[in-house]
């Protein structure tokens, strides 16, 4: 087991560069195997969910080689089984994307309900609202998702609930359906767009991803072809968020400031000034942050992922912050970690009071889950003294060598064996 040791407080200076989000790759190597040929993807980050996800379609019979750790290439040509391993498919969320692909594809796709972090419940019934819809029928009962289907057709699907996965999923799903499918109010996010441009470069017919209507006009067969990921707009906003948490200077190269406006809107608000280059941005912060009220939204929204972050910044934004969680029921475990270094947060369902303290301090803290294990590196930042952070493995899942890329702007901080 490792852990990561911070000596605060650092003040952050320099120039980091973004990886490829996340949230991207794990859907768009799942969507490889739609592909009746080769592709080539780039830009892949470094961390572990991309090591999972790819054990995963290797385990279908995909030829998986990486010419390098940041390129892909996937030959899914000969895909073996539809039902991929119980226990690889459990570690990670990203891996309910497998239904759409092998849905599509191959009309069956038999997988385990998928992991991930843990929020409180995260139903899937949109998901499968929409595979329903598109003919299949689909038994979720005792842990595993069966899907199966004669024929799939194009259909009009208004979701209930705004949701990455679903509008992914049915995106999936629908690629070579007879027919035009619709989606209804579907979920904006950067790695929509993504994942439609992905899908199309490999012959897809998506038009409409990024606004809340998105069609897709089945194909008959995809192709194959060379795509490169966005960069992570998560990533891109955890290093914003610990610049103007430390008082610091960085320049964060290697992003699309468009996606990270409201975090941008908020860091202005409680006193950093941000400047927006064309693909980089500029963050410096001040010693006199002010407190603010920060509710979380689908895009264009605040995104939650960056909600545990940004209250580790307002543990010492003078006054009294306030910060709604508007898309998950339970994302606060993170906080009883920043009270043992000193931060004030009152926590309840899906609101937490954050009223400032002059000074954090370095103690013993675990990473609960990839965002709130961020969060805790930024307040051993802004702490004084030590703190060491266990459960590494949340914060690998998500963020490629994350210390190396702190220490390169200043920050003390070192992974030792437990
Ligand atoms: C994605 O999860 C991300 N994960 C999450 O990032 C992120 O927090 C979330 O989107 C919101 O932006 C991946 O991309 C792998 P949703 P996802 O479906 O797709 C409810 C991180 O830290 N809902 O948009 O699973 C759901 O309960 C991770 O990188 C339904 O009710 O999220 C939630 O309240 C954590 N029924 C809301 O919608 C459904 O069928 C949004 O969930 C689906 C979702």
């Amino acid at each position: 087991m490792e852990k990561l040791v911070i000596t605060g407080p650092s003040r952050l200076s320099g120039e980091v560069s973004i990886s490829g989000a996340k949230n991207s790759v794990l859907a768009i190597l799942s969507g490889t195997l739609l592909v009746n040929g080769v592709c080539r993807i780039e830009n892949i980050p470094d961390i572990s969910d991309v090591d999972v996800i790819i054990d995963i379609i290797k385990s279908l019979g995909a030829k998986v080689s990486r010419p390098d750790s940041h390129s892909v290439l996937v030959d899914s040509t000969v895909i073996a089984s539809t039902a991929p391993d119980y226990e690889l498919v459990r570690r990670i969320r990203g891996s309910y994307y497998l239904i759409g692909s092998l849905l599509s594809r191959f009309h069956k796709a038999e997988i385990a309900m998928p992991g991930g972090c843990n929020f409180g419940t995260r139903p899937i019934d949109q998901h499968i609202k929409g595979f329903k819809a598109l003919g299949a029928s689909v038994d979720d009962s005792r842990g595993v998702i069966k899907a199966e289907a004669s024929h799939l057709s194009g259909a009009n699907i208004y979701l209930d609930k705004v949701s990455v996965g679903a509008t992914i999923n049915i995106m999936l799903a629908s690629c070579l359906a007879d027919g035009v499918t619709v989606i209804e109010n579907a979920a904006r996010e950067p790695h929509i767009v993504d994942m439609a441009n992905f899908l199309n470069a490999m012959g897809a017919n998506i038009r409409g991803a990024g606004t809340n209507t998105v069609k897709i006009k089945g194909v008959k067969e995809m192709r194959g072809g060379s795509y490169q990921i966005i960069p992570d707009q998560i990533e891109a906003g955890t290093f914003m968020i610990a610049a103007a948490a430390t008082g610091g200077d960085v320049l964060i190269k290697n992003v699309i400031p468009k996606h990270m406006e409201s975090l941008t809107a908020k860091l202005i608000e409680v006193g950093a000034k941000v400047t927006e280059l064309d693909d980089a941005i500029r963050v410096e912060g001040t010693d006199h942050l002010r407190a603010t009220n920060v509710l979380t939204m689908p895009y264009p929204g605040f995104p939650t992922d960056l909600q545990p972050q940004m209250v580790a910044l307002l543990t010492k934004a003078q006054g009294v912050s306030v910060m709604v969680e508007g898309v998950w029921d339970n994302r606060f475990q993170y906080t009883d970690e920043l009270i043992r270094m000193g931060a004030k947060i009152n926590a309840a369902g899906k609101m937490a009071t954050i009223e400032s303290v002059p000074e954090l301090y370095g103690a013993p803290v675990k990473a609960t889950d990839l965002r709130g294990g961020a969060a805790v590196v930024i307040a051993g930042l802004m702490a004084s003294g030590i703190t060491e952070v266990t459960n590494t493995v949340f914060i690998d899942r998500g963020y490629e060598r994350f210390e190396d890329k702190l220490r390169s702007l200043g920050a003390k901080i070192e992974r030792v064996e437990e």
